[in-house]
């Protein structure tokens, strides 16, 4: 493996690593960081040769922008030639934090970054390693989820040495992270604040802020002609090798046919996968069960959903089947990932 892996959490800071880190960046090379949503696959996001290096490291179509991330608040009006009072508010309530905005871009980022676009995506996220790392790279840090394209978003550093551990110079293992979603991404370049990806600040914590919020159209419709406005959100993403199923309904209609699915590849000689709750995992007798949090603290489901889509790729498994989790809050952003990685396969019991 070519990557060079260091520990540390935010307690603990390894301010040489850092500042080795930092280097590495502003000479054009990659480093992967923790933050609170997911690992991100850092680059200078002002060298347009960085750009194109996380493109290639994570396979992913040029045409797909990065997310800048800033460590200060001062940093954004560097990079973006207008600030709607409406965003001014939203960063001050939420960054740090898990939101990304979409603002004109200023000329000093270049295409590379923002894949061709006019606009440029901002992020300041929570996480101090990340925070120190951006500092030390000299305040502009490009960063995507640290994933190949297509696979589940990394919420742990052995998910980044597994896909990208050959392909970059770097990787800062912070441990587990905190969120497992990524931000929310709120678009400022319309009239009326558009959110173009679900995350955990949810759509009515923003409506509670800034009064009217819409959600973007291709997100609401199934229907593959309407396009997503960010442009990653119209891949097929976060699939597990094997075919992924959601059912929804009563819990006691789901988890019977569920087990239903189960026993026919049984009867087959094959094995299912099946993504449970705490409160429900011992009701499956047959299959590779495997429980993604609890409802009764939703958070949880979160923090595992990539990782237990992850790991049924270790797993001999036919077929996946996935119980639905509209859990209050964070439920349209896990929805918006399972319902990809499912690609829109639902089955409605009752
Ligand atoms: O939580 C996160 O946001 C993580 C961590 C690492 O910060 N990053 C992340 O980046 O999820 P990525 O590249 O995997 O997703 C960025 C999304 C893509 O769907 C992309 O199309 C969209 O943001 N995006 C970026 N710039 C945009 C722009 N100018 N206009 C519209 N969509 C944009
Ligand atoms: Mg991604």
């Amino acid at each position: 493996m070519r990557a060079e892996v260091v520990r540390m959490s935010a307690e603990q800071i390894n301010m040489e690593a850092v500042e080795k880190a930092g280097r590495i960046l502003k000479e054009g090379g990659l480093v992967a960081i923790p933050t609170e949503t997911v690992y991100g696959l850092g680059g200078n996001a002002l060298d347009p040769k960085a750009s194109i290096k996380i493109y290639a490291a994570k396979g992913r179509p040029s045409d797909n922008p990065l997310i800048v991330h800033i460590a200060e608040m001062e940093k954004l009006s560097e990079i973006v030639t207008e600030i709607p009072e409406k965003a001014r508010i939203l960063a001050e309530k939420f960054w740090p934090g898990p939101l990304t905005m979409i603002l004109p871009k200023a000329d000093i980022v270049p295409k590379e970054t923002t894949g061709g676009l006019d606009s440029v995506a901002v992020r300041f996220p929570s996480d101090r390693v990340a925070q120190e790392v951006i500092r030390a790279a000299g305040g502009f840090v490009a960063a995507p989820s640290a994933n190949t394209s297509g696979r589940p978003s990394p919420t742990r550093a052995e998910h980044v040495i597994e896909d990208l551990g050959d392909a970059i110079d770097m990787i800062i293992d912070g441990g587990p992270v905190g969120i497992g979603l990524e931000s929310t991404i709120v678009d400022f370049t319309e009239d009326v604040p558009v959110v173009l990806r679900p995350g955990y600040i949810s759509l009515e914590m923003l409506k509670e802020t800034l009064g009217e919020v819409r959600m973007d159209r291709g997100l609401l419709i199934t229907d593959s002609s309407v396009r997503p406005k960010a442009p990653g959100m119209k891949y097929r993403h976060y699939a597990p090798q094997a075919d992924l199923t959601i059912v929804e309904g009563h819990e006691e209609a789901v988890v019977e046919q569920i087990n239903r699915f189960a026993a026919e590849a049984a009867a087959l000689g094959k094995k299912v996968g099946i993504i449970a709750t705490d409160e429900t995992a011992g009701k499956y007798p047959l299959g590779i069960v495997k429980s993604i949090g609890s409802r009764e603290d939703e958070d949880t489901i979160g923090q595992h959903l990539f990782e237990v889509l992850r790991d049924f790729d270790h797993c001999q498994v036919s077929a996946i089947y996935s119980e639905a989790f509209y859990t209050p809050r964070i439920g349209q952003a896990v929805m918006n990932r399972l319902l990809k990685a499912a690609g829109h396969k639902i089955i409605s019991v009752s």
